[in-house]
Parts: C-alpha cells; structure tokens; sequence
C-alpha cells in the first residue's frame, strides 16, 4: 500500500509523496500541485503548512514538548547555560569543556561595537522605543562589517553568527542607557556573558557594578527559554529574507522588527501592562468576560498559541523562576498574585478550556525582568537578544541547504479582472 497522499481535483487523481522526519506530523509534499494541477493550496497564517525541514527544535504542541537538538528545555534551563544553548543550536551537539571554553571565548572577543555605531544612537530621540533602536542599529551592522557578509562562503557566516551573538547585548544595552541619559558602558569580558549585559545595563561609570550571582542565573535561565522556538513569525522573516540572499545583519534586524509585534514577542511588554490595568484580583473576572467578547478586541496577554494547545514548558520554567527570584531577593509583586489567580481563573473557564488557551512564555516574563529592573520597553529587546542564537541557527541551516530557493509564496487573486483605462475627461 503505497504511503501516498491522493488528491482528486476535477476528474483527475493526483498522488504526492508523504514524507516522514525523525519525530511529529508527517508531511505531503505538494510542490508539484501548481505544475501538475494548475491550482495553488490555500493556507493564510500557515495553520497547515511546513515552511522547511530543519533539525534545530522541536515542538509537540499537544504534549507541550519543546527539544532543542533533542534536549527537552527543562533540562536545559535547569542544567545548561545560554551559551552553551547557544553552541548546541550552532553547531548541533553539546560542547565537551574544551569547545565550550573556546565559543565562549571567541563570543567574548566580538562583544564591542565599531565606535562610530555609537554615535547612530544619538540620533534617536531619548524616548523612541528600544525596540526602534535595535531595528535601526541591527539593520545598521551590515554598514560595518563589510568583511564578513559573503554568505557564501562558512566563514563569513561563521564570523557573522558570532558578531550576531556577541553584540546584541551591547546593543540592547546601550539601547537602555540611551533611553535613561546614562552614558555607555563598555563590555567587561572577565564577566560571563549574561553577567557582561547585566553590568553594560545597570553598572553606572561611577560606582563598581557586583553581578547578583541570582538575578545572573534567572537572566541565562530566560534567555535559554527564548533562544529559538521552530518557524515562528520572526524566525519565518529571517528565513524568507535570508532566501533572497540579503546579508545576516539585514535578516536579523528583519526579524526583529517581526517580533516587536504584540501578537509574537511583543506580548511580554503586553502582557505586563495588561496585569498593571487589571492590578487586583477582584478585577480579574471582568477582562476575563472581555476576553471572550467577540466585539471586544481585548485578549489576555501571554495567553494562547498557534502550536501549544496544552502548557507551554518554558512558561511552567518561567513561574518557577519567578518564586526562586523573588524568595532569594525577597521581593514581592502583587501583580504575581494577580497573574497566578488570573491563571487560575482562565484555566477552570470553558472557553479558554475549550479552545485549548494556555499561559505562553509571555505571561509571566514580564514580572521577573520588572523585578530585575528592566523597565517594559525593554523586555522585547530582551527576547530579541536570547532569539538571535536561534535566528542565526536557522539562518545558517536555510543557506547551507543544497536546496534552498528564494521564498515566494502566491495567492488567491480577488480583485478586478483586466479592463481598458478610462481617461480622466470620461470619468
Ligand atoms: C510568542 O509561534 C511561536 O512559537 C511564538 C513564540 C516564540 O517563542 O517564537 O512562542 C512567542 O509569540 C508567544 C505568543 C505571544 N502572543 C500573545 O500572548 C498574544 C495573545 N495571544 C493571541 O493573540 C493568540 O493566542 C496567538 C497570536 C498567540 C495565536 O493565535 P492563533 O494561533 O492565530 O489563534 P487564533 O487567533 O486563531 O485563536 C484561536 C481562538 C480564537 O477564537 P475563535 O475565532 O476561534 O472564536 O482562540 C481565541 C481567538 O479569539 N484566542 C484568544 C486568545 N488567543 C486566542 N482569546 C482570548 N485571549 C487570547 N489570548
């Protein structure tokens, strides 16, 4: 019995290959649909459709599972480190001690900006949105670093990836030391690499900056739950703009700006914004009903997702992290309370039950990186810093495909068919 998918279109019968990965839904593969049948398939949003094959992460959505080259992110946030995270999605095998000494090294090494990039920030005005910036002065690296934008040749990607990794904390950085008036402070790289950003953010020229051992972990903690997450949006940008032959510095700054949207990772500013309007739990039931109005454009902020219809993992690791971040600092938010019992709420009523509405990485981000000291505007930049690794990853993975073509999709025509121009005397 052949494994073929067998359409019927009109009075024909066509068969298209079903292809199978190492793990998850199989595949039929149409891309002889157009040639053969004269028709296109028909998916906005891309509900039903793989864009690529990748081996870079994998998500079940239904079991709430999400690996990493096979490694499931609980283990990994609880026992790895970002950059170590960041050279198995690179390079596709855990690091012995050795190549985890040397990538870390070389990250370090690329962590200063040219010092005229410097100045491109002075042309923003003190309160444009962080995330305005690092579109601008991602966008702007490739005006830098000429030598390295063959993609045609693996060391210039290689060289590019690393600068990539490298500099975004510097860059989301000084992103919020522009925003405050504070003056820059450069890269210390005795420092680990989440420790290196935590001072380039908060140290001040005039007092010597102590990493909380803590706050260090919970950063490299998030920044492991945000490295990459299979085609999402942003990652889809970087891949379709990777296709045309851009350079990595263009590509990444595409995705950045995909990402700012409050549908994807803009939902952990959001979200954040929407606990504080709501503020106490007697208000809860109200955006709750809102929620579900259909006439009412309001929906709970880190809640849902097109893949997990069961509890995102890195959200579960999130919560966690929020208790061990408060208990060590002995902080507390009451805006925590506020999201737990919204939680609670959500998960015991039938139409977040029914269309399989889950907290999503978003929902409780916002509440540690506050308590971190992060001000909203920055906690995209932070997703945007931990998702480079995984943007670069997968931009690396599309150019070295032997197969790879430029992405175009096609459409549904609807508008008017061909008719003659009417001169502006017969109108
Ligand atoms: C990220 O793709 C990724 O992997 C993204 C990400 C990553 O790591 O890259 O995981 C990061 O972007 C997480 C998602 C962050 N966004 C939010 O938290 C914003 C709030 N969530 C929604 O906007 C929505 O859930 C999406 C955008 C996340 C998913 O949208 P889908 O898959 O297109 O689902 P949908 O909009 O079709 O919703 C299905 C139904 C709809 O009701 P019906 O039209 O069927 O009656 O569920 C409803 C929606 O109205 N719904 C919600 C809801 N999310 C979906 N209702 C209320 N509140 C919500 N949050």
């Amino acid at each position: 019995m052949s494994n073929d998918a067998r359409l019927i279109a009109g009075n024909e019968e066509y068969t298209y290959p079903v292809v199978s990965g190492s793990v998850g839904p199989d595949v039929i593969d149409i891309r002889k649909l157009y040639a053969q049948t004269g028709m296109f398939t028909y998916d906005p949003g891309f509900t039903s459709t793989a864009s690529c094959e990748s081996a870079l992460t994998y998500i079940d959505g239904d079991e709430g599972v999400l690996l990493h080259r096979g490694y499931p992110i609980g283990q990994l946030a609880e026992q790895s480190s970002f950059m170590e995270v960041s050279y198995l999605l690179l390079n596709g095998e855990l690091p012995s001690p050795g190549q985890l000494k040397d990538f870390s090294h070389t990250i370090s090494r690329h962590t200063m900006l040219h010092e005229q990039l410097m100045t491109f920030y002075r042309g923003f005005r003190r309160d444009a949105h962080p995330m305005a910036i690092m579109c601008g002065v991602v966008g702007a690296l490739s005006a830098f670093y000429h030598d390295s934008t063959d993609i045609a040749d693996p060391v210039h990607r290689k060289i590019s990836s690393h600068r990539l990794v490298a500099k975004m904390p510097t860059i989301a950085a000084a992103a919020y030391k522009y925003s405050v008036g504070q003056p820059f402070v450069y890269p210390d790289n005795s420092l680990s690499y989440t420790g290196n950003f935590l001072r380039m953010t908060f140290g001040v020229p005039a007092e010597k900056y102590e990493v909380n051992p803590v706050v260090e972990r919970a950063l490299d903690r998030i920044f492991i739950l945000h490295a990459d997450h299979e085609q999402n949006a942003s990652t889809s940008t970087v891949r379709l703009a990777g296709s045309s032959g851009a350079n990595p510095f263009a590509c990444i700054a595409a995705g950045i700006a995909c990402l700012w949207g409050p549908a994807h990772g803009g939902a952990n500013e959001a979200a954040l914004n929407m606990l504080k309007e709501i503020g106490t739990p007697d208000r809860i039931p109200h955006y709750i009903e809102r929620a579900k109005d259909k006439n009412d454009p309001f929906r709970l902020m880190g809640f849902g997702h097109r893949v997990y219809k069961n509890y995102d993992p890195r959200a579960t690791v999130m919560q966690s992290t929020v208790r061990e971040v408060f208990k060590s600092l002995n902080v507390t938010d009451p805006l925590f309370e506020t999201a737990l019992r919204l939680e609670e709420l959500a998960l015991n009523d039938p139409y977040f039950i029914e269309k399989k509405l889950f907290p999503n990485v978003d929902f409780y981000s916002g509440i540690i990186l506050s308590a971190i000291g992060f001000p909203t505007t920055m906690f995209t930049v932070l997703f945007a810093l931990a998702r480079t690794v995984g943007w670069v990853a997968q931009w690396n993975e599309m150019i070295s495909d032997p197969g790879q073509k430029i992405g175009r999709p096609r459409q549904l025509y609807t508008g008017p068919t061909s008719r003659d121009y009417v001169s502006l005397d017969k109108r």
